[in-house]
């Protein structure tokens, strides 16, 4: 694939979007040609099958049901989106992915095997380069969730922000066994963590990961100034 796919994990709150944000502006200062998008969604069709997700219309069907809603969300978004991107040789950064159904569905009691199975089949090849876990206690995400939706009007926690903390640590505790499974494509930052600390420690994961996309990076710029 000419372009570069990293993904972005962890609770609720944990700061995933800021942080998106401020590498796509580095990428960008760098030349780079940046795709931001996110799961459930990222595609037209993957949009609409994140409303019913998120409002919780698709409750009844349970969780094996929701996680396959998911997986026909990632097919449509992989298709449309994301492979097209890669091709094109841009830098995709995507707001959640398959490790997301692999914690959330799988913390619901959905088997791995059947998780893997729909993977597979929803990615269809196309899996991070890199994966950067913010690793935030479950009880600082959810308060900074609090925060946010009091400020904004959407109307309160949605289908999955609303579980009992001791679910949301459940789901922290499964992305960092995930992370240490798959060591050599995860960067864990913590993201209690002042907010430049975290996008310091988001940038080095970037940079080691890609040396020869990003390299000279971090050498000063030639000082312009006749003093010699
Ligand atoms: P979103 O508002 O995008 O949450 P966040 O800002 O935390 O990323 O909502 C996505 C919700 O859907 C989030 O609670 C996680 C959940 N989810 C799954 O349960 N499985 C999945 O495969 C994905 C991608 C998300």
């Amino acid at each position: 694939m000419p372009g570069h796919f990293i993904t972005f994990e962890g609770g609720e709150g944990a700061g995933k979007s800021t942080q998106i944000e401020r590498l796509k502006s580095f990428l960008e200062s760098q030349g780079k040609t940046v795709v931001v998008t996110r799961e459930p969604g990222g595609s037209p069709g993957a949009e609409k099958i994140r409303s019913i997700l998120l409002s919780g219309e698709a409750k009844e069907l349970g969780p094996r049901g929701e996680a396959m809603l998911f997986a026909a969300a990632r097919a449509d978004h992989v298709d449309s989106l994301i492979k097209p991107a890669l091709d094109r040789g841009d830098w995709v950064l995507c707001d959640r992915y398959a490790d997301s159904t692999r914690v959330y569905q799988g913390e619901a009691g959905v088997d791995t095997a059947y998780l893997d199975l729909l993977e597979t089949a929803a990615v269809a090849g196309i899996r991070p380069e890199l994966t950067i876990l913010i690793d935030v206690p479950a009880k600082i995400g959810l308060s900074r969730v609090a925060e946010r939706s009091k400020s904004d009007d959407s109307g309160g926690p949605d289908r999955f922000e609303g579980e009992a903390l001791a679910v949301h640590e459940r789901r922290r505790q499964l992305f960092l066994s995930l992370a240490k499974e798959e060591a050599y494509r995860f960067a864990v930052v913590n993201g209690s963590m002042p907010l430049k600390v975290v996008e310091d420690a988001v940038m080095s994961a970037v940079k080691n990961t890609f040396p020869d996309d990003l390299k000279g990076q971090d050498k000063p710029l030639m000082a312009s100034k006749g003093t010699s």
